[in-house]
């Protein structure tokens, strides 16, 4: 787990963030990769909506965070197996649950989830709320993570948001210079090209697609998306995704050889004797 990322998806309301975390960390998984993705939202607890048939036996996030202490024991405990993948489980608040269900808990607590965590997975994914100004832990994951994905809609909504927001991460610890920006849920008649002049250019798209919206609504978005018109869509996932984990897969082979190198002398050594 030499490489493993804390990957921080943000974004304004509704923009897609819960959507592209499934995906990214659905083609993590199909690479064998482990990964926990996080789901933080506070105010829509979004096991439910994403999983509604999966049984969550008091798993919460909301407990987890405001336990007295935390380990890896306990984060393994909480987290909720996706169903038909290998390697891949949800944190996430549960049904009719709100940021009062709990006792508060601390920024301590927040930076103690993120390094066991780190320890658990490949790859950690956190679907972060939107109001991060009043959610500890979206706000911890947009501070310490090695990258924030921020999403936008291609509509005046997400200028009035952003215009709002973005001043509230201004100090240096958010860094959101370093955001990859994404354009998203983008179809044709949107006026993308008014959008992106409005935020600097913005060089990462992903289109609407009819199959992702259906996955949404018959919580089946841990699938593959098959459809030919999706095409565009797993297209721009993949280059996102290259951009996210670079070079990881070399480094991987990159080791692997080291190790081949190692074991061949050593046995030739053996044959000698
Ligand atoms: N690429 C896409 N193609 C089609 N529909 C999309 C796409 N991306 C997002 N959507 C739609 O946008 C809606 C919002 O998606 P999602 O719930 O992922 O957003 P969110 O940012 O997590 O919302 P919230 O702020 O409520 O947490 C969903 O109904 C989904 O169908
Ligand atoms: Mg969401």
């Amino acid at each position: 787990m030499k490489n493993n990322k804390i990957i921080a998806i943000w974004g304004n309301p509704n923009s897609g963030k819960t959507t592209l975390s499934i995906k990214i960390s659905n083609e993590l998984a199909k690479k064998n990769k482990s990964v926990i993705l996080v789901m933080a939202d506070p105010y829509a607890p979004a096991i439910h909506t994403v999983l509604p048939f999966t049984e969550t036996k008091e798993q919460s996030l909301g407990a987890l965070l405001s336990s007295i202490q935390i380990s890896q024991e306990s984060i393994l405990k909480k987290c909720i197996p996706v169903p038909n993948t290998k390697n891949l489980s949800v944190l996430s608040y549960l049904h009719g649950e709100n940021l009062r269900t709990y006792a508060d808990y601390g920024k301590e607590r927040v930076l103690d989830l993120f390094i066991l965590l780190k320890h658990l997975a490949d790859h950690i994914i956190v679907d972060c709320s939107s109001q991060f100004h009043h959610d500890l832990l979206s706000r911890g994951a947009l501070e310490l993570s090695d990258q924030v994905i921020r999403l936008i809609s291609p509509d005046l909504k997400a200028i009035s948001f952003y215009d709002a927001s973005l001043p509230l991460l201004g100090e240096r610890k958010y860094n959101v210079a370093n955001h990859i920006t994404v354009l998203s849920n983008v179809k044709p008649e949107m006026p993308k090209d008014i959008i992106g002049n409005r935020f600097g250019g913005i060089k990462n798209e992903l289109d609407y697609s009819e199959e992702l919206e259906r996955q949404v609504l018959e919580a089946r978005l841990f699938e593959t998306l098959t459809d030919k018109k999706s095409q565009g869509y797993n297209k721009q996932l993949q280059s996102l995704m290259d951009n996210l984990f670079f070079g990881e897969d070399d480094h991987e082979e990159k080791e692997k050889k080291k190790e081949k190198k190692l074991k061949i002398p050593f046995l030739k050594k053996g044959s000698d004797a």
